[in-house]
């Protein structure tokens, strides 16, 4: 696979090393309790909306816990909803009195708590911000969400939202909250490239080494690296620069009560996986209540997912994507410096010996990572001339790990394979984006 073209490596670097962040989706909508839609699904008009902030008191957010939870996952950065389509800002915000320590009985910044205990635990702080939908503003024009229960489209002044709310709050954000790491920018459809640019540019002015999703619009004009398709996770060898997979727990991005379709801490481990091997990032959601907890379900599966990293996370961190050009039956491949990382699913773990055809390099010595003694006997066998390269290993009868167990390669020279579709474990899998479907010849023709 191609290397990663990166622009600006200095301000992206800690984006690519991190590879595992939090994403929080928390609103006003907590308190209906169905999800950040609820306002433009329910059509609730705006002075309904409002009156839920007489209420609002998520008395139980406790920066210290959140941020402790998701150093506690083994994730490396927190991207929050700093305003969502909803319109209501969860920070002081002076251009909008529609905000949570203005309009609730709550009176609290929670962004100001959670930029202080990040800075506190060396965790990077990164905002969501809706830029272009808001169902609270007269004056907000998406090309196809908005709110026309309230408002005519025909009467709308996009430049009165747009300059007096929009840039002002992003500058509000990046001014008063110390370095943030990246603006997450949303739903960005109508946005003109004018504009567009000129929100990157206004970021970078604030803070030059912030970064910018390509949901700024107009990717991959503008935008430090892309922001895949909610869940999404691209196909090996798709992508030339930076990227990270959303993706929710159970089905919901904000708070929905009930929604206990989780997940299994199995799948997302497959999944991070996966996505590491193809060189991105994976921002893995929770959605706190209207109290400010995030939910049991939510926090146990990140306390797993934790257990699992703090023994792997190695072939995680900072790795770069797999050199093959496919993906692999019994899971995948991360590579960093002199190691190569077999991540290998237990439910494809089969004792006995794992072939990789096509594996140049002389391996030194293998191992479990997440018990080093452990070594694993292997055989390489090269026949240049007939571009037969065989590595076997000999695994041992059980998974050695809980999950996903990982074999650490370390390597006697640099790393070479044989990138032509070659056969592994008696298949060839290609992304269908790899493979050309071409007529068998007629055979009596
Ligand atoms: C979508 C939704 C939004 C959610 C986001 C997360 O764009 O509009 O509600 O915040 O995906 O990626």
């Amino acid at each position: 696979m191609k290397e990663l073209m990166v622009e600006n490596k200095s301000s992206i670097h800690w984006f690519t090393e991190a590879r595992f962040g939090m994403f929080i989706h928390w609103g006003l909508y907590a308190a209906i309790g169905k999800g950040e839609w609820v306002m433009y699904g329910q059509k609730i008009p705006v002075k309904e909306y409002e009156a839920i902030t007489e209420t609002f008191n998520p008395n139980l957010f406790n920066a210290k816990e959140w941020v402790s939870l998701a150093k506690r996952a083994g994730m490396k950065y927190i991207v929050i909803t700093a305003k969502h389509h909803d319109g209501f800002a969860m920070f002081h915000s002076k251009a909008d009195k529609f905000n949570i320590v203005d309009s609730t009985p709550f009176g609290r910044d929670p962004l100001k708590e959670l930029a202080e205990e990040c800075a506190l635990q060396g965790m990077k702080l990164c905002f969501y911000y809706s830029h272009v939908i808001d169902w609270h503003h007269p004056h907000s024009i998406h090309d196809s969400a908005n709110n026309t229960w309230d408002y005519h489209l025909e009467e709308k002044a996009f430049y009165h939202y747009w300059n007096r709310l929009v840039k002002p709050q992003v500058t509000e954000l990046l001014t008063q909250y110390g370095p943030i790491g990246l603006v997450w920018f949303d739903t960005s459809g109508g946005l003109s490239k004018k504009d567009s640019e000129e929100m990157v540019q206004l970021v970078k002015s604030l803070q030059p080494d912030c970064l910018v999703n390509s949901r700024v619009s107009h990717w991959p004009n503008f935008g430090d690296f892309q922001s895949k398709g909610d869940n999404e996770i691209p196909m090996s060898g798709e992508d030339t620069k930076p990227w990270e997979t959303p993706m929710t727990l159970n089905k919901s991005w904000g708070y929905s009560a009930g929604d206990d379709h989780y997940k299994s801490t199995d799948s997302v481990i497959r999944k991070m996986v996966n996505i590491a091997s193809k060189g991105g990032n994976l921002l893995l959601n929770v959605g706190p209540d209207e109290r400010g907890e995030i939910p049991e379900l939510s926090v146990e599966k990140l306390k797993e997912i934790g257990d699992w990293m703090a023994k792997n996370g190695e072939s995680i961190y900072g790795t770069k994507a797999s050199p093959f050009p496919y993906e692999f039956d019994w899971g995948a491949v991360t590579v960093k410096e002199n190691k190569v990382f077999l991540h290998i699913h237990n439910q494809k773990w089969s004792s006995g010996s794992l072939r990789i055809n096509g594996f140049k390099t002389k391996v030194h010595q293998a191992y479990i990572l997440s018990n080093p003694q452990q070594k694993i006997s292997f055989m390489q066998e090269n026949r240049e001339n007939e571009g037969l390269y065989r590595l076997q290993l000999e695994l041992p009868e059980e998974p050695p790990c809980e999950l996903s167990s990982v074999i650490v390669l370390e390597l006697a020279e640099e790393l070479k394979i044989d990138p032509a579709f070659i056969e592994q474990s008696g298949v060839i899998k290609l992304d269908f984006g790899h493979a050309k479907i071409v007529r068998e010849q007629q055979q009596n023709a």
